[in-house]
């Protein structure tokens, strides 16, 4: 899997994924992301990149030709891949959104900033737009990270024990079960009996009950027949 973030900001996308599980998965060569600065494609002496909103209104927006060059740049030194905006305005993310990105193998995410970007930059050069939810952040950039680390997780290699992602929540439609690890009494709340029992079968049943017992509860609208 290949990632290439384009970004003003790449010291944000290095500090996020230049540890724990990602990193560790690119040093071994299962994933590779590379982080671009925008501001290296400005046309100007002073690397400006942003300009006032036509029509007036708060703030700044990112112009569309640095970030075509960046994207031109990217494209041409490590091959086309799908092009995503970060936006408020994209469809929201989710598990399945993850799993289709995976099988793209070379993403290429775009990184608002201030206001937003140039609608005509959108126009012509993204494949879509992705939001992380119903809020708004100062910038692409942990939104991006979001993305790339649901993504890389579920490519072969990346995660020690692969069994771990058909397990967990969302995989299967339903939120997780409760688990527990040593010791077996903490603060006067034990461990549930059948998971000390050493009977699979049991143990298979109660953790369905739970899962479907804790979405029913806490997230309906992910069972099957729900409207979403
Ligand atoms: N940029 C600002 N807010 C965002 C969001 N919710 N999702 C993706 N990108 C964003």
């Amino acid at each position: 899997m290949e990632i290439d973030f384009l970004t003003l900001f790449p010291g944000m996308i290095n500090a996020l994924l230049g540890e724990s599980i990602i990193a560790r998965a690119a040093e071994r060569g299962h994933i590779k992301l590379r982080a671009h600065q925008i501001r290296d494609f400005a046309d100007n002496a002073r690397k400006q990149v942003d300009d006032y909103p036509y029509g007036g209104g708060a703030g700044v927006l990112m112009q569309a030709e640095p970030l075509c060059r960046c994207l031109t740049h990217v494209t041409a030194a490590h091959g086309n891949g799908r092009v995503i905006l970060l936006s408020p305005q994209g469809a929201v993310f989710t598990q399945g959104k993850a799993a289709l990105l995976a099988a793209e193998g070379h993403i290429i995410l775009i990184c608002g900033h201030y206001e937003g970007v140039d609608e005509r930059f959108t126009e012509e050069c993204a494949d879509e737009e992705i939001s992380i939810g119903d809020y708004v952040l100062t910038g692409g950039e942990i939104a991006a990270c979001v993305v790339a680390d649901a993504v890389c997780r579920l490519i072969p290699g990346v995660l020690a024990d692969e069994s771990g992602f058909q397990d967990e929540s969302f995989a299967s439609g339903l939120l997780e079960y409760p688990q527990y690890t040593r010791p077996r009494l903490w603060r006067g709340r034990s461990v549930p009996d059948v998971l000390l029992s050493g009977d699979h079968a049991a143990i298979l049943r109660w953790r369905e009950e739970q899962a479907l017992r804790r979405t029913s509860q806490r997230r309906p609208d992910l069972l099957p027949g729900s409207e979403r």
